[in-house]
């Protein structure tokens, strides 16, 4: 072998192994044992072996209207490399009347030269023309879609393009990803509010209740259900959207969702902190401001119980930084001018181990599941990603339960003036990160170049 990890407790999401030895070969997980010899070995005694965690959801390097997120890829991919993150999927949204080829060749060329892990592309739908675009999207490693319900007038699209979207990408293996929220009341609300002068932060949570969400749930899940067309909802928040999530699997619908940490640690009560800058004492909450909102503590706990219950698939980031300054506070004195967006491709795994396997029990194979593996199997990644099995890619994160962090802006590796996790202690976290075999990570050193992340071509939805 190339290299053996001796002694450690490997980590899949059918169980916890200990005392195993892995191998690889040629940047691939080659054996799994005892006794194995190697060239280098790795001590593991007293740390998991587990795969290279999968981030399904980001938004680097792009546009929404005049604003630029704060992280490009080597950012956001500097920061998710020492959260023990190897592979994401980042958002391409085409430019108003683009195509969605054109827009997929510029982000493959841009990226691929720059890029520190694996990455792969959604294409985001926002108008009739990119139906006829739909059937080249497999041939190119594209086996995701994203359609808006929100956002109106800016990337909102129409039920009868939503209910062709996703029958259309069924009939190709494309799953159609979905921001579920009603965007025609949202924007109504938002008018009223503003038109009372209720600017401030929190009014954005107000303007947005969870019922809009779980509506928006509901009918999505109809078109699923019609159609028998698999469907998953992105970045679920309320109590009440996990409800509808949970009739529509019960009643046997292809449906399948993800939450995100900023809904598992925070509420709207956030949008309310106080800050400490001149003329931004009652602002601070723009730092929170995402959508769907920060909801209530019953949401927040719903939230938990459903990622251990399973009502939950995978907890991804939505990781969309934008500065506090010049950034977010292009909101001030108006909510909705506030760029919607929070990051945390670099703390999701710490926070889920810590706080979820240490303190709330949530068994380590489940947190893999997550994490990991059920992300791999459905985004196409099944056989290569996101799980620690002979012949898999070798991404493979020797995790040290015993290394203590407390997360702040001093001291992380995004490209951001504030971090949402501020003060955050915890417990657990990547001493080594390893990509397809190459030591990308190790104790706090980056060892990794550009280019050697690599596109991710994958296979069409084969769940059903
Ligand atoms: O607030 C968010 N979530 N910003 C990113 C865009 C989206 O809707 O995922
Ligand atoms: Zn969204
Ligand atoms: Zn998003």
């Amino acid at each position: 072998m190339d290299v053996v990890f001796k002694n450690g407790s490997i980590v899949t999401g059918e169980g916890i192994f200990e005392g195993m030895d892995l191998g690889i070969e040629n940047g691939k997980i080659a054996a799994l044992g005892k006794n194995l010899a190697g060239q280098k070995i790795i001590d593991a005694q007293g740390k998991y072996l587990m795969p290279g965690g999968i981030d399904v959801h980001t938004h680097l390097d792009t546009s929404f209207g005049e604003m630029h997120t704060a992280d490009d890829f080597t950012s956001g991919q500097l920061g998710a490399i020492a959260g023990g993150t190897t592979s994401h999927l980042n958002f391409c949204f085409p430019a108003p009347g683009q195509s969605l080829m054109e827009s997929l060749a510029y982000w493959k060329n841009k990226v691929f030269q720059e890029a520190l892990i694996d990455y792969g592309f959604h294409m985001v739908i926002r108008d009739a023309n990119h139906l006829k675009e739909l059937s080249g999207l497999i041939e190119k490693g594209v086996s995701s879609i994203k359609c808006f319900l929100a956002y109106k007038d800016k990337l909102q699209i129409d039920e009868e393009l939503f209910y062709k979207t996703v029958e259309k990408a069924r009939d190709l293996g494309i799953l159609t990803m979905v921001h579920a929220e009603n965007g025609t009341l949202i924007d109504y609300r938002v008018r009223q509010a503003l038109g009372r002068k209720e600017l401030l932060p929190i009014f954005h949570a107000r303007t947005r209740p969870p019922e809009f969400e779980a509506q928006s749930i509901h009918f999505a899940a109809s078109v699923a259900s019609v159609l028998r067309a698999p469907l998953y909802i992105v970045h679920l928040s309320s109590k009440k959207g996990l409800e509808e999530i949970l009739r529509a699997k019960n009643a046997g619908i292809p449906l399948w969702t993800e939450t995100c940490p900023q809904y598992l640690f925070f509420t709207e009560e956030d949008l309310q902190r106080k800050g400490q800058s001149p003329g931004l004492e009652d602002f601070e909450g723009a730092k929170w401001i995402c959508s769907p909102p920060l909801r209530k503590e019953e949401d927040r706990e719903a939230l938990w119980d459903g990622l251990i219950s399973g009502t939950i698939d995978v907890v991804s980031t939505d990781h969309c930084s934008f500065y506090f300054q010049g950034q977010k506070t292009r909101g001030l004195g108006d909510f909705s001018k506030i760029p919607n967006g929070v990051p945390g491709i670099e703390e999701r795994l710490s926070l889920l181990f810590y706080y979820g396997c240490i303190k709330r029990k949530l068994p380590l194979e489940r947190f893999v599941t997550l994490n990991c593996e059920f992300p791999a199997r459905l985004f196409g990644l099944e056989g290569r990603k996101g799980k620690l099995a002979v012949g898999y890619d070798a991404d493979i994160l020797l995790w040290n339960p015993q290394l203590k962090k407390t997360f702040s802006v001093h001291s992380h590796h995004i490209r951001l003036d504030y971090n949402l996790y501020e003060g955050f202690y915890v417990e657990g976290g990547p001493e080594m990160v390893m990509l397809r075999g190459q030591i990308l990570y190790d104790q706090g050193r980056f060892l990794v170049q550009p280019g050697s992340g690599q596109f991710l071509f994958r296979h069409p939805l084969d769940l059903l």
